[in-house]
């Protein structure tokens, strides 16, 4: 309510801003109050008082305007100048209550359908797969999930891409190394179950042996060209690479499926095609051997114009090629209106150039979007990227087994009673959601500490909390043995602790938009975690079960039965599910 309050006299300020009534340059710290006296009204503030002296006004004068200007809102019955300027707002009850009655009969919680449905293409998680999935990996698989999710639920039609890098020069040395293994007679798929392990020894043979390292340049022409053992050996790799990330995406509950990969591989027939197309429109330009775009938008220090290069003078292609070549297939084929990246903010400049160079070149339509989602580096806890204590960057599977074994712990000692299956369960769906809940509520673009005592505490913005405020709203209904859904009575507000829960209740649908607009989980976890705050204040302050009259007890049931669905959809869009008990 605040918050709506603050918008309200925002705007009004922006008004008259633009009547010349209030200088142009003052951006004042608008602070709302609740009123002590209700006679006041619910909320004052005291923004005439404060902008009296810069506007040259007399303040009461000033609040008289500044109500004038305020724009027209259901939630506010009525304002009032009081004393020497204060703004008294006086909120309407029955607007919130109405609303409240609506979202708890709505399966959709009130959350709009898109009026105006777009083919959403979606780039997330995208892994090299000569190696493991590691820490790295997680923001952009987990973000990338959340908003996928978030933008079905609005109506969208999404399409799932994970462009995977299986393509390139280090798989002629992972190729040459399964020659080598298949010639000693070992059994390749022994040797692939731990990838990092396979491309370390592959790794160690090229360094060691110039044979070997020859072998591999040679595969890898091979490859490019087609042949087919070749092809057969490095399908074998990727397959088996695949299968690692899918039983990575189940554990995590992501609902990437094989269907979505569509890897760098996947674009190898069009890039001579893309080259050809850039040389027609005659857009490329040779550059020590290369065919080079150079965008008038991206210069170095010295103003000369950056090149971005398309083909290098051996005529191998590079990244930018084949996101060149996906950029048509998503626009062309895929039928695209938004095309939304969720890759490590290291590669920004990778993507405004190769966004400019499709422009350019009318690989895509002027009004489709293309949008870099960037997101921060995982930190270790002493300020650096975050590594194992050997060095290493941490396996994405090794750390979600120590989440699962550090929440079994705390949850067993919270629960001594409980079987070993139903704690292990418990533990293991606690620890997961705690390691993309950690991710997830931090703003995309920061970097942000791997913790797992924070991420696992019951307190704050985590996922234990969250979770555990979800099994407490719903216990209350197991309590008095009702189904949440039956409750038909009409809600009715009259507690300012109700006020408040139902008023941040009624904000949902606004939070999903931003999430999808933005591509900012984080929006959703910060309003989730308010949520269950305010939902603790009120049960703290309204007594349910034993409030004053059967129709108060109803009432008030049902802002508890709005605040546990809106938590498990809010949840649901965040990859998460919830516990009945924990
Ligand atoms: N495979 C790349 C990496 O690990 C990320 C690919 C992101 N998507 C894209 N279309 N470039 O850095």
């Amino acid at each position: 309510m605040k918050a709506h309050i603050q918008q309200l006299l925002e705007q009004a300020i922006v008004s008259l801003q633009s009547q010349n009534i209030l200088p142009e340059d003052i951006q004042p710290r608008i602070v709302i109050d609740r009123t002590k006296d209700k006679s006041h009204g619910d909320f004052a503030n005291n923004l005439a008082l404060m902008l009296a002296k810069p506007a040259k006004q007399n303040p009461r004068a000033l609040a008289e305007l500044i109500t004038q200007h305020l724009p027209a809102s259901d939630l506010v019955s009525k304002t009032e100048i009081a004393g020497p300027g204060f703004i008294n707002f006086f909120i309407n009850p029955n607007f919130l209550e109405k609303q409240i009655d609506n979202a708890f009969s709505d399966t959709r919680l009130n959350v709009e359908l898109t009026a105006t449905p777009q083919t959403v293409v979606i780039d997330y998680s995208s892994p090299n797969l000569a190696k493991e999935m590691h820490v790295g990996h997680l923001r952009s698989t987990i973000i990338g999930d959340s908003v996928t999710r978030t933008l079905e639920f609005q109506g969208h039609r999404v399409i799932r891409q994970n462009h995977v890098g299986d393509w390139g020069t280090q798989f002629g040395m992972l190729l040459a190394y399964m020659e080598e293994l298949r010639a000693k007679g070992e059994e390749i798929n022994k040797n692939l179950a731990n990838l990092e392990v396979f491309y370390r020894a592959a790794k160690g043979r090229f360094d060691e042996s110039e044979t070997f390292a020859n072998r591999a340049r040679d595969l890898v022409v091979a490859l490019q060209s087609g042949d087919q053992q070749c092809l057969t050996l490095w399908k074998e790799f990727k397959d088996i690479s695949i299968a690692h990330c899918q039983a990575a995406y189940e554990r995590l509950g992501v609902s990437l499926t094989v269907d979505d990969v569509r890897g760098e591989s996947a674009y190898n027939k069009d890039l001579a095609v893309v080259v050809s197309d850039l040389d027609a429109k005659g857009l490329l330009k040779e550059s020590q051997g290369a065919k080079c775009v150079f965008l008038d938008s991206f210069k170095n220090k010295d103003g000369e114009p950056l090149p971005v290069i398309i083909q290098k003078k051996d005529g191998g292609f590079l990244y930018a090629t084949s996101d060149l070549a996906a950029m048509r297939y998503r626009q062309n084929t895929l039928g695209a209106d938004r095309v939304l990246y969720f890759v490590d903010a290291r590669q920004g400049l990778h993507f405004q150039q190769v966004f400019e160079v499709a422009r350019i070149a009318g690989f895509v339509k002027p009004e489709t979007s293309l949008e870099h989602m960037p997101f921060g580096t995982v930190m270790g806890e002493d300020g650096k990227p975050f590594k194992t204590r050997a060095g290493s960057t941490p396996k994405l599977s090794d750390l979600l087994t120590e989440a699962e074994e550090r929440a079994y712990e705390l949850v067993k000692e919270k629960n001594q009673d409980m079987s070993e299956g139903e704690l292990r369960h418990i533990a293991s769906v606690v620890g997961i959601s705690s390691v993309k809940y950690a991710d997830l509520s931090k703003n995309r673009t920061s970097d942000y500490t791997f913790s797992f005592n924070s991420m696992l505490s019951f307190e704050g913005n985590t996922a234990p909390y969250l979770l555990y405020a979800y099994t407490r709203v719903s216990s209350i209904f197991n309590k008095a043995g009702i189904e949440i859904d039956s409750i038909t009575a009409p809600v009715s507000l009259t507690e300012e602790k109700e006020i408040d829960l139902a008023n941040k209740l009624i904000q949902f649908n606004e939070i999903i938009s931003q999430v999808a607009k933005q591509g900012m989980p984080h929006v959703l976890c910060s309003y989730l975690f308010e949520l269950a705050g305010l939902f603790s204040s009120f049960y703290e302050a309204c007594p349910i079960l034993s409030a004053e009259t059967e129709s108060q007890k109803l009432s008030r049931l049902k802002l508890a039965a709005l605040t546990a669905k809106t938590l498990k959809q809010g949840l649901s869009l965040l990859g998460i599910n919830t516990l009945e008990r924990m």
